[in-house]
């Protein structure tokens, strides 16, 4: 049987992540495409963008339960809204015939962080899981990150050959940030000893941006499984990505500790 490939498409490369619940439908279906013709077994766990972060943020969701702020309303509303973006990556993959099933974080997973509790889904065809507002004991609810979901599928699921994020607007980890770099400085492999300077638009998004991505990264890399970062604007690159062969992107290796 086909190993199994866990693979994070961005909230940034799916949605426009400037303007509110817009998604980026030339990119999922281009990331359809590649699914139909992968070989492989997938795991797809997909970020939030213009979904999740926006209102997430107005109503201070990562936090959990804040006094004074009524935040119910918003957190069914980021959960319906997540289910209306992952409807429409659904209904890409569906329409290529793929046998998909999706499985909403808020209905199985409870806590943040890597360590959150739940039984990870699993589904025969295409698996799909999302960045969600989750319950949690001690705060009353809190944003699962899509990648952290990545690193429990990423070292839990069984046959994972190898983990991808595919991320919007970048070719993978750059020395500088995005907006002053130039194609010398893209790094090819990065350990958690590097230091880089992502742009993380902290005044737009309540995970951890980049950086997370290439903490949780090692951290996957650490139980021995690849990694590998690349610009999901670029299909080639996700496909050539998921079959294991060489492609332009950074490479996401171990730390010493
Ligand atoms: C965030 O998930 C989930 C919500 C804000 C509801 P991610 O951390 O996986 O999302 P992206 O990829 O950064 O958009």
């Amino acid at each position: 049987m086909a190993g199994t490939v866990v693979i994070k498409w961005g909230g940034g490369l799916i949605t426009h992540k400037d303007k509110l619940c817009t998604i980026n439908q030339n990119v999922i279906d281009a990331l359809a495409d590649v699914c139909k013709n992968s070989s492989k077994r997938l795991v797809i766990v997909h970020g939030a963008g213009s979904f999740g972060h926006m209102k997430a943020k107005e109503f201070r969701l990562a936090e959990g339960r804040v006094a004074g702020i009524s935040q119910d309303e918003a957190v069914s509303e980021v959960r319906n809204d997540m289910l209306e973006l992952n409807q429409k990556v659904v209904s890409s993959l569906q329409s290529r015939g793929l046998d998909v099933q999706s499985f909403p974080p808020h209905q199985w997973a409870k806590g943040t962080g890597p360590n959150f509790s739940g039984e990870l889904p699993l589904h025969e065809g295409i698996t799909v899981v999302f960045g969600d507002v989750v319950d949690d004991d001690s705060n009353d609810f809190g944003i699962l990150s899509g990648d952290d979901i990545m690193f429990r599928y990423a070292t839990e699921a069984p046959d994972v050959e190898r983990a991808i994020f595919a991320i919007g607007g970048v070719d993978g980890i750059l020395r500088v940030p995005p907006s002053k770099a130039g194609p010398d400085d893209l790094i090819e492999e990065w350990n958690p000893s590097m230091e880089f300077e992502g742009e993380h638009a902290a005044e737009i998004d309540v995970t951890g941006g980049i950086g997370l991505k290439a903490t949780r990264g090692s951290m996957i890399a650490s139980r021995g499984v690849d990694v590998i970062l690349v610009n999901g604007e670029i299909p080639q690159r996700v496909a050539d990505a998921i079959e294991g062969l060489p492609v332009v992107g950074t490479r996401i290796v171990p730390g010493n500790c």
